[in-house]
C-alpha cells in the first residue's frame, strides 16, 4: 500500500541504522525521499541502490549554512517539503565524572541545534504549502532518567521540549510536530561500546516484553506520523519502547 504517495520527505541521518530503514520504507511506500547524512559513502552508495525515488546530500545538522544549503536542494529537486524527519543523532554513555563538558556542548549542538535548526528552515516552506509533518527523534533517555546517560539524556529531554514548542506555534499552519521516543533498538549505531551493550542487555531483562526492538517497528511509526492517517495529531511524545519506561 502506497500510504506515501505524492509526499516529498526530507530525512536526515538516512546513511546508517534507523535511518536507513526508514529511508527504504518511506520509499516503498510512495514517497520521494531526499535523505542526508555526515558519511557521504555510505550515503552514496544506499541512494545508488534505492533508485530514482531517493536522493542523498552530504550534510552535518548542526550547521546552519548545511541546512539551508539542503532545503534549497529539496526545493529546487522536490518544489516543497511535506515531511521532515529529524532522524541524525549521536550517543553519549559515561559517568557523571568520565563525561566532561565538551562531549555535552557536542551533544547538545548535533541533536538539540540540528532539530531546532531544521523545523526552523522547513516550516517557513511548509507555511507557504499550506501545512507538513516534522516527526522528532527523542528517546526512551528524554522520558525518564537513567544512570550514565546524564548527556545524552540531556539532549533527548531538549528534543521533546522543542517538539512541543514547534507544535503550539506551527499548528496554526496546519504543520505537525510529533516525537518519537525509542528504547533499545537492533541493528543500530547506539550500542557499539561494551558498555553500551552491557547496558542495553540490563535494558533488555527490564522490558515487559523482553526484548528489543526492531528498526522496521520504529519505521512503521515513522509512516504513519508522515502520512494524513495522523492528522489530528501534533506535540505528541510516541514511546516505543517495549515498555520499559514503566519499569
Ligand atoms: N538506536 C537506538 O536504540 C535509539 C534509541 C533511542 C533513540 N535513538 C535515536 O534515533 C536516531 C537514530 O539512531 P540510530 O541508532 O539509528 O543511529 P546510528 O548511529 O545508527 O545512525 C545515525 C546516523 O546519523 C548520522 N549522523 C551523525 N551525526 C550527524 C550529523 N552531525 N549530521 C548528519 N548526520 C549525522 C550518522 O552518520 C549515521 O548515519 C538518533 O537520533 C538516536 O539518538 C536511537
Amino acid at each position: 500500500m502506497e500510504r506515501l504517495k505524492g509526499k516529498y520527505v526530507l530525512l536526515t541521518g538516512g546513511a546508517n541504522g534507523m535511518g536507513e530503514n526508514h529511508a527504504r520504507r518511506l520509499i516503498a511506500e510512495g514517497a520521494s525521499v531526499m535523505f542526508t547524512d555526515l558519511n557521504a559513502v555510505a550515503g552514496e552508495a544506499l541512494a545508488e541502490e534505492l533508485g530514482d525515488q531517493a536522493v542523498f546530500a552530504q550534510q552535518d545538522v548542526s550547521s546552519e549554512q548545511d541546512w539551508e544549503r539542503v532545503v534549497t536542494l529539496m526545493v529546487e529537486t522536490f518544489g516543497g517539503i511535506d515531511v521532515l524527519i529529524n532522524n541524525a543523532g549521536i550517543h553519549s554513555f559515561g559517568s557523571l565524572e568520565e563525561e566532561n563538558v565538551e562531549r555535552l556542548r557536542k551533544i547538545l549542538d548535533v541533536n538539540v541545534a540540528g532539530t531546532w535548526l531544521g523545523i526552523q528552515k522547513v516550516a517557513p516552506i511548509m507555511r507557504a504549502d499550506g501545512g507538513g509533518s516534522i516527526i522528532n527523534l527523542s528517546s526512551m533517555a528524554g522520558y525518564v532518567g537513567m544512570p550514565f546517560y546524564s548527556v545524552y539524556s540531556s539532549s533527548k529531554w531538549a528534543v521533546r521540549g522543542i517538539t512541543k514548542c514547534a507544535a503550539s506555534e506551527l499548528g496554526p499552519s496546519n504543520i505537525r510536530v510529533n516525537a518519537i521516543l525509542p528504547g533499545a533498538i537492533d541493528q543500530t549505531g547506539m550500542f557499539n561500546s561494551a558498555e553500551a551493550e552491557a547496558a542495553m542487555e540490563r535494558l533488555n531483562n527490564s522490558t515487559p516484553l523482553s526484548r528489543v526492538g526492531e528498526r522496521e517497528e520504529v519505521s512503521s511509526l515513522v509512516v504513519f506520523l508522515a502520512s494524513d492517517e495522523s492528522g489530528f495529531m501534533t506535540g505528541t511524545d510516541q514511546l516505543i519502547d517495549g515498555g520499559n519506561n514503566l519499569s
